[in-house]
């Protein structure tokens, strides 16, 4: 009988075919017009978590639906819940992608498609490596616990509000998570830490409609004005958040993790390089990782307001808005970061303008231990797929989620990513080596193995 491990191997073809089928499906969870494709991609994970072999069903929440799987066959074993999300990010701009988003091509080793990263083949890599087990040894080694979500992209809304009548049902030692990076090609990484979010979007009114900025500029104020300088005010040059109290729970850097972050090889020059800017940026007194991992920041994610067409319009217009977001570190609490902004917006709102916000979403930054059996089993099942030892790294993207599963269930999340810093995620032209996809299958099914392993050091 083959071992999973070989089955992975041998059917490397249908994963890659099955995943090309998966992302193809238009699963975009910030257009509401791509509804039926959520429902199309939630049927398609059904389909697959049937027929790898767990007892699968559809929860319907306030949101997208979320995708249950179990195999509990293993008592005395520890239990893992696995998380995922089908839902993507919209493609836009689609004039910028090599080959269309949602068509799957295969070039130079990599997949490129919109969700091929993120979240699509890190989260179906984990079902082909439980249908590994399952097609071979017919069982898991532990017990395995699906939960797989579509709402990921715009705050995981659903899930959060179901998540506590799901809390006997989910219940498990340890939540496993690949929707992260690795280190480098080749060299993969365990992720202990990810930032939180923040995310608002601010809508300014002027004059009842839009004017002649010759025959009334100078007496009436310019929505756009009042927005560029608002917005201004909401970060020093440095990149320092200017709302009073943003700073006052961050946790500071140990000065034992700066060593740590600070001996990862890394070249401010190579970074400056593949980001094609000629200078970084960032808050004075912290290395680039420390900024991209540990630090506080606020971006303007959009930007709205007068006219966009071709050649000069002179209008003074009527509305202008903005999309802005603050990535949080541990310990700011999102719902305190909300009141102190909302605060300060109405504090240095010039006159003549009403504005209104609007909170997107908002989730805690993460940090898990290290010092866990399951820190340690990943880091053997690392090796056994990479021929290497991980290394331990914190990101700057958020999932949501996490600190809920930490909040409601009391576990931590394994944030085992496959992924690689230069797959666009979020951008044109988002890919995911397949290789790693293969691997990464690998790593998990040595995962299970090593989780049931009694001989832990
Ligand atoms: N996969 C990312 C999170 C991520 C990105 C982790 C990079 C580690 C490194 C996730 O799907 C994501 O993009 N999350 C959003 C959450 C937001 C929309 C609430 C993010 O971080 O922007
Ligand atoms: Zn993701």
């Amino acid at each position: 009988m083959a071992s999973p491990y070989e089955f992975i191997e041998t059917h490397r073809e249908r994963f890659e075919d099955e995943l090309k089928s998966f992302l193809r499906i238009k699963s975009v969870s910030a257009d509401s017009t791509c509804k039926p494709a959520i429902e199309e991609a939630c049927q398609f994970v059904a389909r697959k978590m049937r027929s790898a072999g767990l007892a699968t069903e559809i929860i319907p929440t306030v949101g997208n639906p979320l995708v249950y799987g179990e195999s509990l066959l293993a008592p005395g074993q520890p239990t893992i819940l696995v998380y995922g999300h089908y839902d993507v990010q919209p493609s836009d701009p689609d004039d910028k992608w090599e080959s269309p988003a949602f068509e799957p091509t295969v070039r130079g080793g990599n997949i490129y498609a919109r969700g091929a990263t993120d979240d699509k083949g890190q989260m179906y890599l984990h079902l082909n490596a439980i249908e590994a087990w399952m097609k071979t040894v017919g069982k898991l080694p532990i017990n395995v616990k699906v939960i797989i979500e579509g709402e990921e992209e715009v705050g995981s809304s659903g899930i959060g509000d179901a998540l506590s009548t799901l809390k006997d049902r989910l219940s498990c030692d340890a939540v496993v998570i690949s929707d992260s990076s690795m280190y480098a090609p080749d060299q993969p990484a365990i992720t202990y830490g990810l930032k939180g979010i923040c995310y608002f979007e601010i809508y300014l009114d002027g004059p009842k409609r839009d004017l002649h900025s010759g025959t009334f500029g100078g007496s009436v104020k310019n929505p756009i004005n009042a927005l560029t300088e608002m917005l201004a005010q909401l970060v020093d040059p440095d990149g320092r958040v200017r709302v009073p109290g943003f700073y006052d729970d961050v946790l500071p850097l140990s000065e034992a993790e700066r060593t740590s972050i600070a001996r990862l090889p890394f070249s401010d020059e190579e970074y400056r390089s593949e980001m094609g800017v000629d200078d970084l940026f960032g808050e004075k007194g912290y290395s680039t990782l420390e900024r991209r991992w540990a630090r506080p920041t606020c971006d303007i994610n959009g930007i709205w307001g007068g006219y966009q067409g071709e050649g000069a319009k002179t209008v003074l217009p009527a509305k202008a808005g903005a999309k802005f977001s603050f990535r949080l570190v541990p310990n700011q609490e999102p719902s305190k970061i909300e009141s102190a902004l909302k605060a300060y917006l109405e504090e240095i709102k010039p006159k003549g303008i009403s504005i209104a916000i609007k909170h997107h979403h908002g989730a805690a930054a993460v940090v898990v231990p290290l010092e866990s059996p399951t820190v340690r089993a990943a880091s053997r099942a690392l090796q056994k797929a990479y021929g290497k030892k991980p290394f331990y790294i914190r990101e700057g993207g958020s999932i949501p989620i996490c600190s809920s599963f930490k909040e409601v269930l009391g576990v931590d999340s394994l944030l085992l990513g496959f992924g690689l810093n230069d797959d666009n995620t979020h951008s044109p032209n988002e890919k995911f080596c397949l290789k790693d996809y293969h691997r990464g299958a690998l790593a998990i099914a040595y995962l299970f193995e090593e989780l049931a392993n009694k001989g832990d050091g």
